[in-house]
């Protein structure tokens, strides 16, 4: 500890200076959000929607999955249009229509440019200005608005139903028949549609800039990027410019270049101890990684095809039972379960070993525990979101047993707790094990970094359970951000350098001070940019300008350590040919590569295409960002879960060999699949979706007609199967493998039959008494 002190000083004020920046300006979130006003009502009193109206509408948009159904403020799927997007320009358009039919007697599509331009120009006066009053907490609205507003309130009210003259769109946004079902409830997700709509198209008092920081892009009523929008994202690319710049003289000044390369240890140094029975009970998170991530991904090829067959699949009518909300709810769930599974069972693998090559007492049965705890909350949020977007669900149950309606925290309330209290015990049962270790000699530096960033991941649930059911949606995503961002952008990331970094030290492969500096090192950098870097979700949820500041001048910092990883890459490169006993960890290995790659393209490059608020102003809401989501949480963490679960296999089957041609199936369809995904769809659509939304409008990129009437798009929505299949197979032959590997027998302890002769010894003759972490480099 001693010898990295000045490290851990300058970590911690990096993690407090961070924390401390993003509550402050978590604080302006809660000031500045844009008001729900307790009523809308027309120039004579009368009242349109109150704010319980809202608050209800909220509550059904949650009930029908919420951002599993089209956008509100960008956020969500992108199929079906952004709400907030879509509402404006159809207001926007009645109202353009009564004042060209009363100042021109023409409609409005019949008029010149110029008087047209005319309109636009009033349309910004009408819109733009805020009417809402303070005292009386109420917004009044002109008649031409109100009348727009009913029209497209009608319009909104046959969308969501099962009018059949909508039928053919309702297919085109792949949403189901009776979307919700109820007319009462329909009204009131026509209010809370109106407010998002309304915060997006009003400035704020005494501003020139709406409550959305002018997004969506609207020309009609001169929705455009501010200049502050224009300036931090210059100044986010020279940050990040001058970041590189920094971290390569750092590098060459002040870091040792001579490389400390220990001995490599003769045998393998983690098959030294016995397989102790926790370790042994692995075998079964293996099995679910496998099986959820094959599900997940069948699920995704399933949602993808709704965009081109909106309720059915090829020819079979299947949106009523399992509509594209659903099979996207899904999708997204299982693939975080399946990372989690596999981040924990690479955890709970590590304990014996930390713990001196022994079990914590029943630490068996707490591992078997956490196992069918993780299968209830499986099995029991896929049901209540089932039961939830069926139409079945009590809508006073609906938060807490079935859709929560936001973005990678849809499970309900109740399954949210048991997954917090999943991550606690999770954490207790790692604890135990890494206690002992604190008590043997030698720096903890390595161990406390470990262990921090598992505390981190699983304390970092608990944001998710700071907002409620009817909490103003700006506080929410503020708080759901906490959760997902700080995990991907923030502990994951360090829970990778430092879990790998303690593999690789355990294995002999790196001296303890190179691994600990490397992490540490890698800790700042992650954290500096990532905590702060939150922001960045949420430059246009009702935030304003040095939320934006902040998210656009940190974010770009992130992507300073992801463009360095080239250098990690390397050493997993050449670690398995240090020795021959590394052999066995080759696949391990190389799908810790690819973690490197994807951090690098997935997340680094990718995320950053997205992440200046000029680049986000415009593509937020179009298919660059899932381009991003997909590259960077499969690529990395994806990768990360699956290496770890092939290193466990590799250990509880110590005679197991790998299949060479499953493997080389997995790895290189999986890593073709992705490409394939990215490139010729995703990216490619979202540029075309950029133009739309540049030259026209959100609302425009999203339309059913922009998307069908563009042949482009057509074909390359079709192609992606081919990717998708390519892929699946990647998904199927790594299951393949760890089906045959936990079915791989070993007789007993020693080597199995001639035919798959060990290239490791697996039997430890003692378990030693110090850590093996104490062992090799002492
Ligand atoms: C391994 C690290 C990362 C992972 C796993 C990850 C994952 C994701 C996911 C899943 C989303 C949401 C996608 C969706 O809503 O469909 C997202 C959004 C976003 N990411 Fe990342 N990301 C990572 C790193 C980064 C980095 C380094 C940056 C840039 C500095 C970045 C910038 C963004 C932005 C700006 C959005 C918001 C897009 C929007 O709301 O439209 N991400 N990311
Ligand atoms: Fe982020």
């Amino acid at each position: 500890m001693k010898e990295f002190k000045r490290m851990w000083i300058v970590l911690g004020l990096i993690t407090i200076g961070s924390f401390i920046l993003l509550g402050y300006f978590g604080k302006e979130v809660y000031n500045e959000k844009p008001p729900i006003p307790t009523a809308f009502v027309d120039e004579d009193g009368k009242t349109l929607f109150t704010e319980d109206d809202i608050m209800a509408g909220q509550s059904a948009w949650q009930s029908i999955g919420g951002m599993s159904v089209g956008t509100v403020w960008g956020h969500g799927a992108y199929q079906a249009p952004d709400w907030t997007a879509d509402w404006i320009h159809r207001e926007v358009l009645g109202w353009l229509e009564q004042q060209a039919q009363r100042e021109f007697g023409k409609s409005y599509a019949d008029l010149s440019e110029r008087d047209q331009a005319t309109l636009h120009y009033d349309a910004q006066q009408a819109f733009r200005k805020n009417t809402y009053n303070k005292e009386t907490g109420k917004v009044t609205l002109s008649a031409d608005r109100v009348r727009s507003i009913e029209a497209v309130a009608a319009y909104y009210d046959k969308l969501f139903s099962d009018d059949p003259s909508l039928h053919k769109l309702r297919e085109a946004y792949a949403m189901k028949e009776n979307t919700l079902p109820k007319a009462e409830s329909r009204a009131k997700l026509n209010a809370f549609f109106f407010w998002s709509a309304w915060a997006a198209s009003t400035n704020r008092p005494d501003q020139n800039v709406t409550y959305t920081n002018n997004w969506p892009h609207e020309p009609l009523i001169g929705n455009q990027p501010t200049a502050e929008n224009v300036i931090w994202s210059i100044i986010s690319v020279v940050t990040l410019i001058f970041g590189i710049g920094c971290v390569i003289w750092i590098w060459a000044f002040f870091t040792h270049h001579e490389h400390e390369e220990p001995a490599v240890p003769a045998r393998d140094p983690l098959t030294l101890v016995k397989l102790t029975p926790s370790q042994k009970a692995l075998g079964k998170y293996l099995l679910i990684v496998a099986a959820l991530f094959f599900v997940q991904v069948m699920l995704g090829g399933f949602t993808a095809h709704y965009t081109v067959e909106g309720q059915d699949f090829y020819g079979i009518p299947v949106a009523d039972w399992l509509p594209y909300s659903l099979t996207r709810t899904w999708h997204i769930q299982s693939a975080i379960f399946w990372i989690a599974t596999g981040f924990l069972a690479g955890g709970l693998f590590l304990v014996p070993i930390i713990n001196g090559g022994k079990d914590p007492k029943f630490q068996k049965l707490g591992v078997d525990l956490l196992f069918w705890a993780l299968i209830i909350v499986v099995a029991g949020s896929f049901l209540g979101q089932f039961v939830a977007l069926k139409g079945w669900m009590n809508e006073k149950l609906n938060f807490w047993l079935g859709h929560q309606g936001y973005e990678f925290v849809e499970i309900g309330r109740l399954w949210q707790i048991a997954l917090f209290a999943g991550l606690v015990f999770w954490l207790i049962l790692m604890l135990r094990g890494i206690w002992a270790a604190f008590k043997a000699p030698g720096d903890k530096s390595l161990l406390i970094l470990f262990t921090l960033a598992a505390a981190a991941i699983g304390l970092f649930y608990a944001p998710a359970l700071f907002y409620g059911e009817h909490t103003h949606i700006s506080v929410m995503e503020y708080w759901r951000w906490w959760v997902v961002h700080l995990w991907v952008e923030g502990f994951f990331e360090v829970f990778a350098t430092s879990a790998v970094g303690f593999i690789f030290y355990n294995l002999g492969m790196v001296s303890k001070r190179a691994a600990t500096a490397a992490a540490l090192l890698a800790a700042m950098m992650f954290l500096i940019g990532g905590i702060p870097g939150t922001f960045h979700h949420i430059y246009f949820a009702g935030t304003t300008t040095p939320i934006m500041a902040v998210g656009a001048l940190f974010s770009a910092l992130e992507v300073v350590p992801l463009v360095l990883l080239g250098y990690e890459a390397f050493d997993n490169w050449t670690a398995q040919h240090k020795a021959d006993w590394m052999k066995p960890m080759r696949w391990p290995l190389t799908f810790f590569i690819a973690v490197s790659f994807w951090n690098m393209l997935g997340a680094g490059v990718f995320g950053f295409l997205i992440n200046p608020p000029i680049s986000l102003y415009y593509l937020q809401g179009l298919n660059t960002t899932p381009n991003h989501g997909h590259a960077a949480l499969f690529g990395v963490y994806g990768f990360l879960a699956l290496g770890f679960t092939l290193m466990v296999l590799r250990y509880i089957r110590p005679t197991m060999k790998w299949n060479e041609k499953l493997m080389f199936t997995a790895f290189w369809s999986m890593n073709l699949g992705l490409i394939l995904m990215l490139f010729t769809s995703l990216l490619p659509i979202g540029i075309i979706q950029a133009n739309a939304t540049i030259n026209e409008g959100l609302w425009w990129a999203r339309s059913a007609e922009f998307i069908e009437q563009n042949p482009i798009i057509h074909t390359l929505r079709w192609f992606r199967t081919v990717g998708d299949v390519v892929f699946i197979l990647g998904a199927v032959a790594f299951g393949a493998q760890i089906v045959k590997g936990l079915l791989h027998r070993e007789g007993g302890d020693a080597p199995a039959g001639k035919t798959e002769t060990p290239v490791v010894p697996a039997v430890a003759e003692t378990a030693p008494a110090v850590t093996i972490t104490e062992t090799i480099n002492s």
